[in-house]
């Protein structure tokens, strides 16, 4: 890249040249933030994915979000600016294995969590995220039979929740597995002020924390709307960029992870960069490409899910 680039404005400029949205999850670095046309959680991502004009759409996010967003839109072109960007939770439920696990289960109704590969929504009824994943549930009659792949945290937290006894598959997400209980309550007694926020990605005894649980979306609005001044964060620390622009007086401490890594951060959501974004608009490259018969077959229980959701 030359250096006299300015990639904010030269950003700016390819995307109207070209007719491209940028869509960003909270969990991006502040200045893709800063530069996404929009910014949500993946349900809001998938929604904004399936009534988009653009002719491109840049994801700045990770592969399974750019893959929702091309089996929505097949006639456009759907760019991510690392492919490396995955998702260990998506990686926790392999195609052959689950297939195999639906197989012993027949007459079970699969609702998978939109963080998992095409293949995995493709052998599904229905799509949740964090954001709708009780109306979805609740759209079934109380004795269906119910597999809930790939996160069983947020399955467990939805048993719970929801009075069901769903069977679940046993995947997890790095990120949100790796808060220490004993460090957020030696935090909470430093600062009693405090309300705890959580994803329900997180393990068990972190939600027994927290005073509320909900989606990326819904931790932001509950943190803007509520009155408290202080809120220890156990969710990917992106969200805290968001968290401190609405909320200037507020004080947000990210929930502190069981080592001393920044494994709070999402290894695979911090592969994109402006300077990736910047070439990625340029050159439309990276592109997300599938097969016609998977694109059809995954899209049906999102078609499902976002119609629930309306
Ligand atoms: P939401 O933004 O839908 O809450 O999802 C969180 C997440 O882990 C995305 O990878
Ligand atoms: Fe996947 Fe977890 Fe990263 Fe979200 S935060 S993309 S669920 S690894």
């Amino acid at each position: 890249i030359n250096p006299s680039v300015d990639l904010f404005d030269a950003i700016e400029q390819l995307k109207k040249e070209k007719n491209a949205i940028i869509l960003a999850h909270y969990y991006q670095e502040p200045d893709i933030q800063d530069i996404a046309d929009y910014i949500g959680d993946s349900l809001g991502l998938a929604q904004q994915a399936a009534k988009t004009q653009a002719d491109i759409i840049v994801f700045a996010g990770v592969h399974f979000m750019a893959e929702t967003a091309k089996i929505l839109n097949p006639a456009k072109k759907v760019l991510l600016p690392d492919l490396k960007a995955g998702c260990s939770l998506a990686d926790s439920a392999p195609t052959e294995a689950f297939k195999a696990f639906k197989a012993q289960h027949p007459n079970h109704v699969v609702i998978s969590y939109i963080n998992c590969t095409a293949e995995i929504k493709a052998l599904s009824d229905i799509i949740c995220t964090s954001g709708n994943a009780e109306k979805i549930i609740e759209s079934l009659p109380p004795d269906t039979p119910i597999l809930f792949a790939p996160d069983k945290n947020l399955g467990a937290y939805l048993n719970k929740k929801t009075g069901r006894n769903m069977l679940l598959w046993n995947g997890a997400c790095q990120v949100h597995e790796i808060f220490s209980v004993e460090k957020i309550s030696r935090l909470k007694m430093r600062h009693p002020e405090a309300k705890v926020l959580a994803h329900p990605e997180c393990e068990e005894p972190v939600l027994a924390l927290a005073d509320y649980i909900g989606s990326t979306t819904q931790l932001l609005k509950y943190s803007h709307t509520d009155t408290a001044q202080a809120y220890i964060v156990a969710t990917e620390t992106g969200i805290l960029h968001q968290m401190q622009k609405d909320n200037p007086g507020k004080t947000f401490i990210p929930a502190p992870p069981n080592n001393n890594c920044a494994c709070n951060d999402c290894p695979y959501m911090k592969l994109n960069t402006v300077e990736k974004l910047y070439n990625t608009l340029l050159y439309e490259l990276p592109e997300i490409e599938m097969e016609e018969s998977l694109r059809l077959a995954a899209k049906k229980p999102l078609d499902r899910m976002l119609e629930i959701s309306k």
